[in-house]
């Protein structure tokens, strides 16, 4: 299969990045860290979440970032909503898009959103209505698509069929998230092959957390297999709270890297997402994950 010609890179350092943080991310930085991907050329970017702060205490501010951001023509500014309730808060402040969030793995499910899988889907049959009701759409996420930190073993089959449920309930695109960062190209491979028997490839996204240093090699296989969206995080932040030891997502900066090497476009400009990756780490106390990120500064 040829590769795509141009990438759509999903950024979800705001979100999937800040929400494990161990210390306040204060809105002001968040804020900045928003106008940043944004300045870069990052066309959607994951914002925040608008889900229960008891769960998840670093989303709490989401709604003042939403209100805070400069709004860059072109741009998506999405949130993610587990609920009726989250939907709600998202269409104040003016989302556009919200993304719902289901896994392929039991014990996930009730270990992040406190219900079944099948329940998590009758959750969001609502959500999906009041969206298409005010012209948002929905992105759907499946997580632990390659292994459950509870679970061990997930099938693809298992994925497919969560996959495609969220399809069917009118989901635009599916993110297959490797949550654990456990997933080999081979799984990988053979996870889209599977998955896109039901739920065809232009609807897919590759979401892969680097635990195992796996990231990036997982996502050129899924270029393989024809996937063209991706989720990456800016410095590498990020990890599930619901997922021990599970470290950040690919580094949108290797990513756009790779990308640039293959020639295919993203728009995205590399030197300046490397900047912000690098004041936003700086801010938490720590060096940027990206190992792109860390080349292009020893350079200068
Ligand atoms: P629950 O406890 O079953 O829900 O949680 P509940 O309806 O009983 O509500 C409990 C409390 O939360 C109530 O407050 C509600 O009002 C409040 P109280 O009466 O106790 O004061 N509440 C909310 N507050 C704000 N916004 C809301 C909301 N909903 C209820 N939307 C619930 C169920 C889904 C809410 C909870 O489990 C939750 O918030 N979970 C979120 C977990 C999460 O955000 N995980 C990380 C994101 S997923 C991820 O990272 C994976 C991904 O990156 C892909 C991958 O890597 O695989 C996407
Ligand atoms: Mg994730």
């Amino acid at each position: 299969m040829s590769l795509p010609l141009r990438v759509r890179i999903v950024e979800v350092g705001p979100r999937d990045g800040l929400q494990n943080e161990h210390h306040r991310v204060e809105v002001d930085q968040k804020i900045l860290l928003v106008n940043a991907l944004s300045a870069a050329g990052l066309q959607y970017i994951e914002v925040g979440s608008f889900v229960s702060p008891k769960w998840v205490p670093q989303m709490a501010g989401s709604a003042e970032v939403m209100a805070g951001v400069e709004r860059k023509p072109g741009v998506t500014y999405a949130v993610l909503t587990p609920n009726l309730r989250g939907f709600e808060d998202a269409l104040a402040v003016g989302a556009q898009e919200v993304a719902v969030f289901a896994a392929a793995s039991e014990s996930f499910s009730q270990r992040n959103i406190n219900c079944s899988i099948s329940e998590s889907l009758a959750r969001f049959v609502p959500v999906i209505q009041a969206a298409r009701q005010n012209g948002i759409r929905v992105r759907g996420y499946v997580s632990c698509v390659l292994g459950c930190p509870y679970d061990g073993t997930v099938h693809p089959e298992q994925v497919m069929a969560v996959a495609r449920e969220l399809r069917d309930m009118g989901c635009y695109e599916i993110s297959l998230g490797d949550t654990i960062g456990v997933g080999t190209a081979k799984a990988t491979r053979t996870l889209i092959d599977v998955v896109s028997k039901q739920v065809p490839r232009e609807y897919l996204a590759g979401h892969f957390h680097d635990t195992y240093g796996q990231a990036l090699t997982n996502l050129y296989a899924s270029l393989q297999e024809g996937v063209a969206v991706f989720d990456s995080s800016v410095a590498g932040l990020g990890g599930c709270p619901y997922a021990k030891g599970a470290s950040g997502n690919v580094a949108t900066e290797d990513v756009v890297y790779l990308l640039n090497g293959l020639g295919i476009e993203t728009g995205v400009n590399l030197n300046m997402v490397a900047e912000a990756g690098h004041a936003i780490s700086q801010s938490l106390g720590r060096r940027s994950s990206s190992k792109v990120a860390a080349a292009i500064s020893a350079r200068s």
